[in-house]
């Protein structure tokens, strides 16, 4: 598939997955690694990122929260539509193979979590998914039938257990022995996508614990293909479109940026 022309995919099914949250299913043989993602353009309206995962070959999937102009259009697209693809783009998980790992998502982001969860061969996977209701859970399903052991944490306790899903990640890591270095053993890895103060206490737990972990950032991106800057972060000039969206979570906590701002689309600082 081309970098800078979209090719046009039809939509071959829209499934539901929780309130304001639809996943888009289209034919296609690609290749692609898990946390990658594809700018989406919808004809006459505009481009945006999306993460790209699949349960399949011969099919891709972008599962879309809808909170804005965009992504409310591109939820109610129905079957048949067509909706323009470029990519993939940017680095995607480390894919381990017989390890102990731990994945940590929360909203959309539990969908490249899944990509990643089909990918992960004879490994054992505990998966903490969290959102705010019951409502609002998506994946748990999905994480379940790919063989994992799946973790609920829900901010009102409708489902699972009333707390943050980085309360359950701590939890695990203590049980494995992991908080006192000392004892060896436990968990090999923890990759997480979701909000960035998410993202931010994942890296600190994992730091702390001496587990590598890897996250999923998001910054504004407009052209993918790091040319127009739009996505970097610090004067390092670190470029998610490029060099991510995938980092390693000491690498993230040593960027001044990270868990503290974002840009808008003219470079306006917006606080987390
Ligand atoms: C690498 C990456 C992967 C993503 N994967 C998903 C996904 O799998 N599912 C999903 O629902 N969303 C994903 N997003 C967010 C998505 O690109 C849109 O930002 C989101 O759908 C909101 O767009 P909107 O126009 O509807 O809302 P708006 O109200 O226009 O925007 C809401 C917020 O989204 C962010 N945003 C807007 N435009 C962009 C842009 N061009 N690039 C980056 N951020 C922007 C801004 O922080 C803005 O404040 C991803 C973003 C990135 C960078
Ligand atoms: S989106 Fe243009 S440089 Fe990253």
């Amino acid at each position: 598939m081309s970098e800078t022309l979209p090719t046009v995919y039809e939509i071959q099914k829209v499934i539901a997955e929780a309130d304001g949250i639809k996943t888009l299913v289209f034919k296609g043989n690609f290749d692609f690694a898990p946390g990658q993602f594809v700018m989406v353009w919808l004809p006459r309206v505009e481009e945006k990122p999306y993460g790209i995962w699949r349960t399949k070959t011969g099919e891709f999937r972008i599962t879309v929260s809808a909170i804005g102009e965009f992504s409310k259009k591109l939820t109610s697209q129905k079957v048949g539509a067509p909706v323009g693809i470029r990519g993939p783009f940017g680095r995607g998980f480390s894919v381990l193979k017989k390890k102990k790992v731990v994945l940590v998502g929360g909203g959309f982001g539990v969908a490249p979590l899944l990509g990643l969860a089909e990918r992960l061969e004879h490994c054992e996977v505990n998966f903490i998914i969290g959102a705010r209701s019951k409502k609002f859970l998506f994946g748990e399903k999905y994480a379940a039938k790919m063989g994992a052991k799946v973790s609920i944490a829900t901010d009102d306790g409708s489902r699972g257990t009333q707390c943050f899903t980085t309360d359950l990640l701590a939890k695990i890591l203590e049980k494995q022995g992991k908080l006192t270095p000392q004892i060896s053993g436990g968990v090999d890895a923890v990759f997480s996508c979701g909000p960035e103060l998410m993202l931010q206490k994942v890296a600190q737990i994992c730091q702390d614990a001496k587990v590598p972990s890897e996250l999923s950032l998001e910054r504004m991106m407009k052209c993918g293909i790091g040319v127009c800057g739009s996505c970097a972060m610090d004067d390092s000039g670190f470029c998610v479109c490029r060099e991510g969206p995938i980092i390693e979570g000491e690498r993230a906590l040593k960027l001044v940026e990270f868990g503290k701002y974002r840009r808008d689309s003219v470079g306006e600082r917006i606080e987390f």
